[in-house]
């Protein structure tokens, strides 16, 4: 299953590597700077073609839908097109294709596949996570010289004070901090050790449900604020670090 998965992400990446498209011919959705092209429907309805001839028992969530929470159900696909809308419409290649399979609410499999780097990670639960293949791991680097990512909730403006706070905060411990735009990836950047911790906060499902199974599997730890599990049917707030820093995290901010 997950190689047929990150097969029909391997062929949307060819799809999204194919379009070109020029930032005044996105459309603007909710909140600021939120954009949606014809190629983000185009590679939603590729996938969900493809994923529902796989499993046809499976509901499909994708971010196009228009839906912002999901339904709990048995079996379903989560899934974001293109995570990173904004790096596609600049032409900034960091995106990426996200797919969760999410079973009982929870996630089994996670897919997330970058087409400017051929870079496939994925994983299933219980079974480690890879990178083109080969395993990956989180590092164990502390909060002092360690690299950061976040993201900054652009769709939600009330989030900005919060999300420097928090990067101020971490900046005076790290060797850096980094926004890189495109969700699903951060998470799989710290599960393969590139960066040591990652938050945001408001993500929705289909931008942290993949990444969160390719994390777990890399031995990283994902959790929402109150340092809670999290939900896999909402919007939620996201810390992904590696072991050791996330106890230092803990201490410095209440998330
Ligand atoms: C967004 C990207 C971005 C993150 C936003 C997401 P989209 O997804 O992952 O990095 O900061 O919170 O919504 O809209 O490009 O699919
Ligand atoms: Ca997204
Ligand atoms: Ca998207």
């Amino acid at each position: 299953m997950l190689d047929e998965i990150s097969e029909i992400a391997r062929q949307a990446g060819l799809l999204i590597k194919s379009c070109s498209v020029s930032p005044n011919k996105a459309s603007e959705k909710e909140g600021k700077g939120n954009f949606v092209t014809e190629f983000d429907m185009k590679i939603q309805r590729f996938l969900k073609e493809k994923l529902k001839d796989l499993i046809p028992e499976a509901e499909f969530f994708g971010e196009e839908n228009g839906e912002d929470d999901m339904r709990p159900c048995r079996l379903a696909f989560v899934v974001d097109p293109i995570d990173g809308t904004t790096n596609f419409i600049r032409d900034f290649k960091h995106s990426c294709i996200s797919i969760c399979l999410l079973k009982d609410n929870l996630p089994y499999i996670g897919v997330v596949y970058n087409p400017y780097l051929d870079e496939m990670f994925c994983a299933q639960t219980k079974n480690g996570a890879y990178l083109n293949g080969n395993p990956i791991r989180v590092s164990n680097m502390g909060l002092n010289n360690s690299l950061i990512s976040f993201g900054t909730s652009p769709y939600y403006i009330d989030k900005a004070d919060k999300t420097f706070e928090t990067a101020k905060t971490l900046f005076k411990y790290a060797a850096d901090l980094r926004r890189c735009g495109c969700a699903a990836l951060d998470i799989c950047y710290v599960a393969a050790g590139r960066c040591d911790l990652y938050f945001e906060y408001t993500l929705s499902p289909w931008d942290f449900a993949a990444g969160s199974v390719i994390l777990k599997e890399a031995g990283g730890i994902i959790i929402t604020s109150g340092y809670k599990e999290l939900d896999y049917t909402k919007k939620c707030a996201v810390v992904a670090s590696n072991p050791v820093i996330f106890k230092e995290f803990k201490n410095l901010i209440d998330f």
